[in-house]
């Protein structure tokens, strides 16, 4: 028998392109999301059309939304949130409202009817408070055991990162309270490739670069990142969810090698496009973090290992975006 997958948030980038890879594996994969932020585009509209994969409308604020889904689930991917920086600010309300009630409402059904296994979808906003607060004292590669800090709940902005430390904090209430032991959270680190959105920093150097921006404007420039292609994004999420070892853990997703300066990022984009603008360095935005990198042992404990080099991941994307501007 065919597992079956429940995926929160499946239209969005990162739901949308493991639901793809779950159905191409013959798994039967429902979708549940309410289009906020994920596209009923051409490849959503594809992905839909087959047969072992189902399309269920609906918002996870809404306890009804979980009591109607048909059936049980082998495995439930707690992918949906309202992120986007734009919407911290603006609906910071709502932000909180999805993060925290939808992933109450989730868990109040999963604890009913206690079969298969429940991987939250958090986030590595979730300890930038303490990377923050604590600068080089903070351990970098950052493993997944550091405190989990609000640095200003004045500051809407929080309205995600707190969101997050909440989802992380009720799940383990629910497990504790409900002696549940098949549950994973994981802690995404700048997962990128096609169909990302536009708020992230590479759709935008390559709208810029597209609209032959130049002088090219880098804010700042001298701060360290990692990426993770959405391809080795989606394996490693399945991986920790499909792995006995992942139950009841936290688990950073992302990677440790291929750390690169946003300057240098730009310079590779500049390279897969064939362009040379003279580049013109400004102030870097203000709280600016100089360096984030996930430590990433307990995902190489589980067999995991990145695949595609930034170049190659770059090179995919720029594919993809360079005509939608
Ligand atoms: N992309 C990353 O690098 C990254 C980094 C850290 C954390 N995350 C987390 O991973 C998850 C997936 O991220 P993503 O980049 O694919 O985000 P995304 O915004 O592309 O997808 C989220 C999906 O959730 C849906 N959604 C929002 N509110 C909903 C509601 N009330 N009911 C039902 N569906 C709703 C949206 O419509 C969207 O399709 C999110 O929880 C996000 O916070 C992602």
């Amino acid at each position: 028998m065919p597992k079956k997958v429940l995926i929160t948030g499946g239209a969005g980038f990162i739901g949308l392109h493991l639901s793809r890879s779950l159905s191409n594996q013959g798994y039967h994969v429902t979708i549940l999301d309410n289009l906020d932020r994920g596209k009923a585009d051409r490849d959503f509209k594809d992905l839909i059309k087959k047969k072992n994969v189902k399309f269920v409308k609906a918002d996870i604020t809404n306890p009804k939304t979980f009591h109607k889904l048909k059936g049980k689930f082998d495995y439930i991917y707690h992918l949906a949130a309202l992120n986007g920086t734009d919407n911290f600010y603006k609906i910071p309300d709502r932000v909180i409202k999805v993060g925290v009630i939808g992933t109450l409402n989730i868990l109040d059904w999963f604890v009913k009817h206690k079969k298969g296994k429940l991987l939250f979808s958090s986030s590595s906003e979730a300890y930038s408070g303490g990377l923050n607060l604590l600068k080089d004292r903070f351990p970098i590669p950052t493993p997944e055991g550091v405190p989990l800090i609000v640095e200003n709940p004045e500051n809407v902005r929080w309205s995600y990162g707190a969101s997050k430390i909440l989802g992380e904090v009720s799940i383990h209430a629910y497990a504790k309270t409900h002696k549940m032991k098949n549950f994973t959270i994981i802690r995404y680190h700048n997962i990128y490739g096609p169909r990302m959105g536009f708020e992230h920093v590479i759709p935008q150097f390559i709208e810029r670069i597209v609209k032959k921006e130049n002088p090219f404007n880098i804010f700042g420039g001298q701060e360290a990142r990692t990426f993770c292609y959405i391809d080795d994004g989606v394996k490693a999420t399945q991986m920790v969810m499909e792995s006995e070892k992942t139950n009841g853990q936290t688990v950073n997703i992302g990677r440790s090698d291929d750390e690169i300066k946003i300057i240098d990022l730009a310079k590779k984009l500049f390279k897969i496009v064939g362009v040379h603008p003279q580049i013109n360095i400004k102030d870097a935005p203000e709280g600016s973090v100089k360096r984030r990198c996930p430590k990433v042992e307990k995902l190489k404990r589980i067999g995991f290992t990145a695949e595609i080099p930034l170049l190659e991941g770059l090179r995919k994307t720029y594919e993809w975006y360079k005509d939608k501007f």
